[in-house]
């Protein structure tokens, strides 16, 4: 329909039409250099002050306010529109610009030193009351913030959190276009092959009873485009898994992937270090990266109880169960005798935690598989043993003196104990740590410690089948000093694998991939696929192999974590526009939400659940 007709049947209906009013200059522009122009400023009304002689109105768009000022005297016919002005309804605004009046000036404001005096003004549309002020200071729960996530989004905090993403994900691609890799996109519709979550699946109307799934990651498809001879490949992708949620998880996330040919690890960790410098020291324009240090798997959970350690602060696990493996406490015994480990966390200056604090500690570390909390608390001694501790009288001075050695236990110590399978004592205490960390302000928050893990497992067991699983995928090339035992002790061979890790988030995951069919089958065969099964699921990558794969590894960046943890942020919610709540629903549209049955019945489905159709 042309304009004019539209105006026609606008004006039948007795509906306004403005004028186009284009603006002139943005909310965040104006300065002195530009007293005594004339503008025309468009935008939502964040502050209306009524003074009777004068109104005031902030008028705020994504680049900042400006102050606007009517005069009755001088604007008649506006007085009466800025009277009616609800906070943020969003309106137009005409009038000269003019240097504010001493005093009156505002330092914080980067258009502090002007204001409009208006002559003229339009609203384009009003606003209703609002569920929560449009300010960082609301106190809005989370879930009204969700529901109405335009209002949330147009707080200042989340605006900058909005305009970061989008400057990190142009310097990725930068950075990534600068060394040579092509941005190609891979299908979402994708054969169903998981890769370690749960899948989200999507019915075929045209094949009734089969599906698609969404992908988990291009893996497959990247190394697809390497076989067609691509070389450097990346992609800023969404991902989905149906896992379940937690502060840094998302259903559907966004990953930088990437793949390249004819490399090494040793060249992909030297690339991408280069990588995620440029990233970080461009966004925070100073360098505060530098190099990214490398540790192994075997280091990190011998010293931090995890893969992913926090290395803002030491406060490391110490083992000592060569020290205890004979004592008299029967627990620290025990568990070394059957195959576990007694480990400790020596906290400084911690002899002030009361019984009360530390019984706290002993159940916080049970909800990671702790069976219990030893301690002990070192008081002045004049040089001999002198230890406040449950467990004192079952240790010779010896011994107490030994582990006092091995942990370098001074007065006003605290030691905490953990005793049993190796898993239970590395989760918990690698868990405590960081929560002690954090109560006794052991590191800077603004602080960002990325590290290399280098060496992982290319396979780990179900404790419960007794299943190889791999650790990564199953697509990770054995370390080939290691292939030898991928039949013998498959548990002993390293991936050559690596995760990038800030601050205690694994913020980056990849590996050299094997490129030979006979590996691939090998490996296939370990995790128990069947030949048939490896074929109907990955036949596709097998028959690429045999055609001229060259060798080729890769990696993936979690887009989101790494948003977060450059822009300060505790969850990655906040660094997603249109987030999901962790029971992975959308509260602004009600995502999931239930099908006509028509629909169902078109996709040859029946569900079980009364809410399943309409
Ligand atoms: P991986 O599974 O380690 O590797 O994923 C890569 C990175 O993606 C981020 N990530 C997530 N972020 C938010 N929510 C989630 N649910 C989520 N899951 C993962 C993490 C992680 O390091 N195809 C391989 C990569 C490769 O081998 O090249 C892969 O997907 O930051
Ligand atoms: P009990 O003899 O059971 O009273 O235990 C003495 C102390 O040992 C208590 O402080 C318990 O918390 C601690 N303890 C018990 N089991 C463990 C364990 N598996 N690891 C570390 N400490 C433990």
């Amino acid at each position: 329909m042309v304009l004019e007709e539209v105006r026609h049947i606008f004006r039948k209906e007795g509906i306004k039409l403005e004028n186009h009013w284009k603006r002139s200059h943005h909310c965040g522009q104006l300065r002195e250099d530009h007293k005594g122009i004339e503008v025309t400023l468009l935008g939502w009304v964040s502050k209306r002050r009524d003074l009777g002689n004068l109104i005031f109105i902030d008028l705020r768009d994504r680049y900042g306010i400006t102050q606007a000022v009517i005069d009755p005297d001088l604007a008649p016919n506006a007085i009466e529109i800025a009277r009616s002005l609800k906070q943020e309804s969003v309106i137009g605004i005409k009038g000269n610009v003019r240097i504010r009046p001493d005093g009156m000036l505002n330092k914080d404001m980067k258009t502090g030193s002007i204001e409009i005096q208006i002559s003229e003004i339009t609203i384009f549309n009003h606003s209703e009351i609002l569920p929560f002020p449009i300010s960082d200071l609301s106190d809005a729960s989370e879930q009204l913030r969700l529901k109405y996530r335009y209002l949330d989004l147009r707080r200042p905090s989340m605006q900058q959190r909005i305009i970061d993403r989008s400057k990190i994900t142009s310097l990725t691609r930068a950075a990534l276009e600068q060394c040579g890799f092509l941005d190609l996109e891979t299908p979402y519709l994708y054969k169903s092959t998981p890769e370690g979550a749960r899948e989200f699946l999507v019915p075929s109307r045209i094949t009734p009873g089969n599906f698609y799934a969404l992908p988990q990651s291009p893996q497959l498809f990247k190394q697809i485009y390497m076989v067609s001879g691509i070389d450097r490949y990346y992609q800023v992708v969404k991902c989905f898994r149906d896992e379940d949620l937690r502060s840094d998880r998302q259903p559907e996330f966004t990953q930088i992937d990437c793949e390249l040919s004819f490399v090494n690890e040793e060249e992909i960790l030297e690339l991408f270090t280069g990588v995620v410098k440029e990233i970080v020291n461009q966004f925070k324009q100073k360098e505060v990266l530098n190099t990214i240090p490398h540790m192994t798997f075997a280091q990190a959970m011998e010293e931090y109880g995890c893969d992913k350690p926090d290395t803002r602060f030491e406060l490391k696990l110490i083992d000592i169960s060569s020290e205890v493996k004979n004592c008299d406490f029967k627990v620290f015994k025990d568990a070394v005798g059957q195959n576990g480990i007694v480990n400790c966390l020596l906290i400084k200056g911690g002899s002030d935690y009361s019984r009360k604090k530390i019984d706290e500690l002993g159940e916080f570390a049970k909800q990671y598989g702790s069976k219990g909390l030893a301690w002990a608390k070192k008081k002045e001694g004049n040089g001999k043993p002198s230890w406040q501790s449950p467990i004192a009288k079952f240790l010779s001075d010896e011994l107490i003196t030994k582990i006092e050695n091995a942990t370098k236990m001074e007065a006003h110590d605290l030691l905490l104990f953990g005793a049993g399978a190796y898993e239970q004592v590395k989760s918990s205490l690698s868990a405590l740590r960081i929560k002690i960390a954090k109560d006794r302000k052991l590191f800077d928050p603004k602080e960002l410690k990325f590290l290399w893990i280098t060496e992982f497992p290319l396979m780990e067991q179900d404790e419960k089948s007794g299943k190889w699983m791999a650790r990564h995928h199953p697509f990770c090339m054995p370390r080939s000093e290691d292939l030898p035992l991928l039949d013998s002790d498959p548990k002993k061979v390293r991936a050559q694998a690596y995760d990038l890790v800030c601050n205690g988030y694994e913020v980056g995951g990849g590996s050299i991939r094997i490129h030979e069919r006979d590996v691939q089958q090998k490996v296939f065969k370990i995790i128990g696929l069947t030949e048939e099964d490896a074929n109907k699921k990955f036949g596709f990558l097998l028959d690429a192999l045999q055609f001229g794969a060259p060798p080729h590894g890769g990696i993936a960046f979690g887009l989101d974590r790494l948003v977060m943890l450059l822009t300060g942020c505790d969850a990655i919610r906040d660094v997603i526009a249109f987030p999901k709540t962790l029971q992975a629903s959308c509260l602004m549209t009600n995502a999931p939400s239930p099908v006509p049955n028509a629909s169902l019945q078109d996709l040859h489905i029946k569900t079980s659940s009364p809410e399943g159709g309409e």
